[in-house]
This record gives structure tokens, sequence and C-alpha cells, in this order.
């Protein structure tokens, strides 16, 4: 007998962690055998569902099958809802709900929902199992794998923090159908750094499928969603508490995170001050001999084409290398600068000077478009 099976093409991938390893379900419709997953792993029977109002909104019939686990609560998101006071919103809700250690609770949204969910099931009686469902292109192939959980404090970004692996994280790149273009693209130049940093023919295979992409075809998202996921599983199955290997998740991020802090965290998503990183970094290497000048070509091109950036000329330099500094200290004195030799491969620099991050800036600096992006 043929029964239809929700998820049945979806991928599995498995990813190490210190106290149980954990499955990542990939595949377009994958949230329909959530209520699947979740019974077969023994994630159960009492859960939470935790989103935020406008993934609730869009998606809650996704999660019909959940309806036994009571209403969801739903928490703000975006980056200034990442908060102590609405992890305490979360906790406040389990400990109304009377739940005891067997509690699992579901975070459903993007990278904000998920990180702080994660760290409310961290601390709430020291640590209660949490599964992922991310819904941004972000979260599904970064922020939902790997075990960061946290949030900001007025001083500083995801300053407060844990490290919790989730017990399952359920990747339905269909959900990604209502981002808006720019957090799409924003989490797109993320698919990009994985292709950078190992897989060089994700960067081949982006370029020929852009149209398909843009449409948001799942067909199109579901292999760039399941490429980057085990990359980011591979990495941080080999190098949980970020001693070495993980670095080179930063590919793109020391430039990357100063433009965010020279603009004080308003001008760019994410994604996007990483893609500007992402050419910095590769230009330093064309600068050395390291890179070819055809690989850097490439990474423009194809980001070129995905859409526009937010404009960088009018950033003081010396703001951007000061923020850069700023890194540097954090890592006691050494910047370690990621570069990529080839498309699909790192190398670590410590030596890199001031004069060849100014050049690089100089560079990047010309590719930006004359329209002005910030509300699109
Ligand atoms: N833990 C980690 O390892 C890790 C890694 C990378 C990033 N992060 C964190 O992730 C956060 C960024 O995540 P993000 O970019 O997903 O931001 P986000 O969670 O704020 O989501 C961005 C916006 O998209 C909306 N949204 C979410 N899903 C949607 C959907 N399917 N349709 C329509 N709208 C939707 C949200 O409402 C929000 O307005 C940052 O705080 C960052 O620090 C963590
Ligand atoms: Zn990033």
């Amino acid at each position: 007998m043929v029964s239809y099976c929700p998820g049945m093409n979806a991928t599995r991938i498995q990813v190490r962690a210190g106290r149980a390893d954990y499955p990542v379900v990939v595949g377009a419709d994958a949230i329909a055998s959530l209520r699947h997953e979740l019974d077969a792993l023994g994630l159960g029977p009492r859960r939470i569902l935790i989103s935020s109002p406008r993934v609730w909104r869009l998606h809650h019939k996704r999660f019909g099958s959940l309806r036994d686990s009571g209403p969801p609560v739903l928490v703000a998101d975006g980056e200034r809802a990442k908060t102590l006071r609405n992890v305490e919103r979360v906790l406040d809700a389990l400990i109304r709900v009377k739940a005891d250690r067997s509690i699992v609770v579901v975070a459903i949204g993007g990278g904000v929902i998920g990180d702080l969910v994660g760290f409310a099931a961290a601390s709430y009686l020291r640590g209660v199992r949490v599964v992922h469902v991310p819904t941004t292109v972000m979260a599904q192939v970064d922020s939902a794998i790997g075990g960061k959980t946290g949030v900001n404090h007025r001083l500083g970004k995801n300053l407060i923090g844990a490290f919790h692996a989730p017990s399952l994280v359920v990747a339905d790149p269909t959900v990604l159908s209502t981002l808006s273009p720019r957090e799409f693209r924003s989490g797109l130049y993320e698919v990009i750094k994985y292709g950078i940093i190992a897989d060089a023919s994700l960067i081949d295979r982006m370029s020929a499928a852009l149209p398909a992409i843009i449409a948001r075809d799942p067909e199109a998202l579901t292999p760039l969603v399941d490429a980057s996921c085990r990359i980011k599983a591979a990495v941080v199955s080999d190098d949980e508490r970020e001693s070495g290997l993980r670095r080179i998740l930063n590919f793109g991020h020391t430039v990357g995170h100063a433009l965010e802090a020279a603009t004080s965290y308003r001008r760019f998503l994410h994604g996007e001050a990483v893609a500007y990183g992402m050419l910095a970094a590769l230009s330093i290497g064309v600068d050395r001999s390291l890179t070819s000048r055809a690989a850097y070509d490439a990474v423009l091109a194809l980001i070129t084409k995905l859409g526009p950036l937010p404009d960088i000329r009018d950033i003081a330099t010396r703001d951007i290398l000061t923020a850069i500094g700023r890194d540097k200290k954090v890592l006691a004195g050494t910047l370690h600068f990621v570069a990529a030799p080839r498309l699909g491969t790192t190398a670590t620099l410590t030596d890199v000077t001031t004069a060849e991050v100014r050049a690089a800036l100089r560079r990047i600096a010309k590719l930006v478009p004359k329209k002005s992006t910030h509300s699109s």
C-alpha cells in the first residue's frame, strides 16, 4: 500500500553535540511531518509553541497538528526584541503552565525567536529541550544549528547567552515565500558564504538557478538550504564550542561587523554587511595574489545579480577601522582574518594590515548601486 507520507522527500543531517546528537530535517513541506518527527524522537507529550505575532499570523495553519499543545506564546521579534525582558516573557509562560523538565519548547520563527527562546529553554529549570522551526533563510542556514543561544544587552549584541543544543531542527523552505525581499536576500548572502568557505559548486549552482531562487521556487531553495545546513552542521560538529574550525564561519564578518557597528546597526541587515565583508576579504586575497581575480569576479557577479545593497560610500574608513580594532581587542589582540585562497577553501591570516583593509574598502565602495535600498 502506498500511503502519503508528509515530508517524505526531506533529507536528514545529523549534528554531533556534547550531550546528544540531533537531526536537522530539511525539505519542502517538512513542517507537515513535524508532529511525526517529534513523536518519533520522544519529544513530547508536553509541548509549548513559541512564535512571533507576524510569523504566527502568516503560518499558523501549518501547525494544526500540534493544536493539542494549546495556544502559542507570541513574543515580538526583530533585533530590538532580542532582550532579557522577552526571555522573561517566555519563562513566565513556562511557569504559568507549570512546565516541568519534560516540557519540549518549540521555537517557530527567525533567528531572534530562535536565539531568545533557546536561551529561555537553556535556563528554565537549568535546561529543558528545545526544537527549532526556523522561518527565515538566516535562521534555517545558520542560527538554528549549533546551539548558540542568547540575547542582546543595551551595551552590546549577544552579550548574554548559553550553549544549548536543540533536540531537533525542521527547516522548511516553503515558509520563506512570505519573507520581505530584503530579509530573503540577506540570508542568501550567508549561503554564498558557505559556498566560498566550503563548496565552490554552490556558487555555480546559485548563479545558474538565480531566477528560480529569486522567485522562491522551493525546488531551487531546498538544495541551497540543505547544502548550507550540511556545512554548518559539519563545522559545529567538529567544534561545538568555537575553538578553531568554527572560525571559518566568520568569513566576511570582520569587515561586515565593522560596517554594522560603524552605522550603529541601523543601515544594514546582517547579511548585507557580510556581503560587503566577503567582497573585502576576497579583495584582500586578490591583492596578496592569494585569491584569483576570477573567484572575486564570480562572487561579485552573483552578489550584484541578487539585488541592491545599501550604500557605503558615506561611511568613514576611520570608523570602520576603529570597529575592526575593537573586534581585535575582543580576540585578545590578534585579528584572525579568514581569507579564501580558492572558492571552497579558507586560510587564516593574522598579519592583515590597515593599509590592506583600506585598499579593500576603496574597491568595494566603488561597487555600490546608485539607488538607495534602505527601505525596500
Ligand atoms: N545562534 C546563532 O548561531 C546565530 C547565527 C546567526 C545569526 N543569529 C542571530 O539571528 C538574528 C537574526 O535572525 P533573522 O535575520 O532571522 O531575524 P528575525 O528573527 O528578527 O527575523 C527578521 C524579520 O523577518 C520576519 N519573519 C520571520 N520569518 C518570516 C516569514 N517566514 N515570513 C515573513 N516574515 C518573517 C520577522 O518577523 C522579522 O521581522 C540575529 O539576532 C543574530 O544575532 C544567531
Ligand atoms: Zn553571519
